[in-house]
């Protein structure tokens, strides 16, 4: 058997279509166009790559970009102040701090200065505490994602056993809530986890969200289940040559490997493209959502949890 393959980047450009949607008719109907901003301290090459991305997506679907670069050395004093501004300014209605941040800032304290109504990363301790409670929330962005193509290939979740490994408070912990609340069987599985192998293998769906390149292996699969690899990390790919500093290539690979379980699964995302393009669309999504809330206006519906 081989896996039906989840395609990330149509699904996630299907959001995003719907998102622009929601970014017209609030301009023609209502005057308004959401904002968000993004804040970025120092230099880290990867974060780069992201806000670049997220800026450029946030305009595509025609909402308003604010970027905030800050130096690798901005005190917390100042990074407060300019998270202060932005959640006092009416144009914004989303404010993203890009992780991680430099070690001398303390990332907890910083988060949740954000006002909650505009944390679309959804990483403020209200936030968090709202969807574990099952109310209303800003849900992060990652598992978002990963929540909407699991409805989106099996319709209702409810009664299935899911396995989220990784406890992370960006994905594991908001991923496992979001299961939960759609009426799943729920195991949080870590590095910890006594018999590993086994707890994977009850599962109908296996969210993976460790960070350990190829980690799963297609026998750790239940026939037929639903894998989606939250992993993106690089490896050498001596197969694909040297570059011109004679380095060896390298590619993206995920926290299952993928050959092995795609043999095995009913329905796994790949990576590159899987969960990786439906984080910026759901981000887009919780934008909106939150430009919506702010008016008083009913908000979209589809694009949140
Ligand atoms: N760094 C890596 N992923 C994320 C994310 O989802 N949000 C933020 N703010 N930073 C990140």
């Amino acid at each position: 058997m081989t896996a039906t393959v989840i395609d990330g980047k149509a699904f996630a450009e299907k959001v995003r279509a719907q998102v622009a949607q929601h970014v017209t008719a609030l301009k023609e109907k209502h005057g308004i166009t959401p904002g968000l901003a993004v804040v970025l301290v120092g230099e880290d090459p990867a974060s780069q790559v992201y806000v670049r991305s997220k800026g450029k997506m946030t305009v595509e679907v025609g909402m308003n970009s604010y970027e905030h670069k800050l130096e690798a050395d901005t005190s917390e004093a100042d990074l407060l102040a300019v998270v202060d501004k932005l959640n006092r300014d009416p144009e914004v209605h989303g404010i993203l701090v890009q992780l991680p941040l430099p070690k001398h800032l303390d990332s907890d304290l910083v988060i949740n200065s954000i006002d909650p109504a505009k944390d679309v990363d959804g990483f403020h301790i209200s936030n968090v505490g709202l969807l574990g409670t099952g109310q209303k929330s800003m849900v992060p962005c990652t598992p978002l994602g990963s929540l909407m193509m699991l409805r989106g290939h099996h319709g209702s979740l409810s009664g299935m056993n899911a396995v989220v490994l990784g406890r992370s408070n960006i994905v594991g912990k908001p991923m496992a809530q979001l299961l939960l609340n759609d009426s799943c069987t729920v195991t949080i599985a870590h590095s910890r986890t006594k018999d590993l192998p086994d707890v994977v293998r009850r599962a109908d769906i296996v969210v993976a969200a460790v960070g350990r390149a190829q980690m799963v292996p297609g026998d750790w699969i239940k026939p037929g289940a639903t894998v989606i690899d939250v992993g993106i990390n690089r490896i050498d790919a001596p197969e694909k040559g040297t570059n011109e500093d004679g380095s060896v290539k390298t590619r993206l690979v995920g926290d299952v490997d993928y050959e092995s379980c795609a043999q095995v699964a009913g329905a796994i995302t790949p990576v590159p493209g899987g969960v990786g393009p439906m984080t910026i669309a759901c981000l887009l999504a919780n934008t909106v959502t939150a430009c919506c809330r702010a008016k008083g206006l009913p908000e979209p519906e589809g694009l949140t949890a």
